[in-house]
Order: C-alpha cells, then sequence, then structure tokens
C-alpha cells in the first residue's frame, strides 16, 4: 500500500487556499518544536462566517496537505462549527495519514485555533 493517500498527494501538489489575507479579522500561527515545521493561518469573518481563509506553511508534505484540507473544511462555515474541527477529522478527510505523520495534521487544528483566538481577541 502506498505510504501517502491519493488525497494527500493531491493537497499536497495543489495546496488550496495558499497565501495571505492583508485585512485578516483572526490571525494564527503555530509551530512543532520537534520537526522545526511552522504554519500560519489567516481568517476572513463576516457575521460569524468564514469566508475566507487562506494559509502559509513551511513544513513537510503532510503539514501542507492538512493545512490545505482543514482550510477547505472550514471555508463558508460558522465559526462555533469551525471550533470544533479536529485533527481527526482533517485526516479523515485526507483519507488517513502515517502514524508517524498524525502531529502534522494537529498543527493544523491548532492554527486554527489559534487564528480563532486572535479574531476573538481583536473582536473584545
Ligand atoms: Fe512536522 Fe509534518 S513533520 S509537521
Amino acid at each position: 500500500m502506498a505510504l501517502y493517500s491519493e488525497k494527500v498527494m493531491d493537497h499536497f501538489r495543489n495546496p488550496r487556499n495558499v497565501g495571505v489575507i492583508e485585512d485578516a479579522d483572526g490571525v494564527g500561527e503555530v509551530g512543532n518544536a520537534k520537526c522545526g515545521d511552522i504554519m500560519k493561518m489567516y481568517l476572513k469573518i463576516e457575521d460569524e462566517i468564514i469566508t475566507d481563509v487562506k494559509f502559509e506553511t513551511f513544513g513537510c508534505g503532510s503539514a501542507i496537505a492538512s493545512s490545505s484540507m482543514a482550510t477547505e473544511l472550514i471555508k463558508g462555515k460558522p465559526v462555533s462549527e469551525a471550533r470544533q474541527l479536529t485533527n481527526q477529522a482533517v485526516v479523515e478527510a485526507l483519507d488517513g495519514l502515517p502514524a508517524h505523520k498524525l502531529h502534522c495534521s494537529v498543527l493544523a487544528q491548532e492554527a486554527i485555533e489559534a487564528a480563532l483566538e486572535d479574531y476573538e481577541k481583536k473582536k473584545g
């Protein structure tokens, strides 16, 4: 069996929503100290709906695929739903990740959490 699913390879080769949102309502940056990978998430939110999301990932292929899939899963969704996104949901949507790459999906979950926290803080 191939190490990586078709979906992981697709999102790694053609990542969705890569980039920066200059006037983002929430920005979150997280890193994994062990592998040194960094992920930054930008959210545009209107009436508690995530209208746009972009990411920059300096990391491994699984981290890129995870952030790409995570952005697809929360785009157009209410903030309350995005808050519940788990790394397991990202892994399932990618048709799985090897066990030693699960932490890459955790990074995506944490980046979204951090961006949502930033949004709440800015909202006051
Ligand atoms: Fe660190 Fe993938 S190896 S995020």
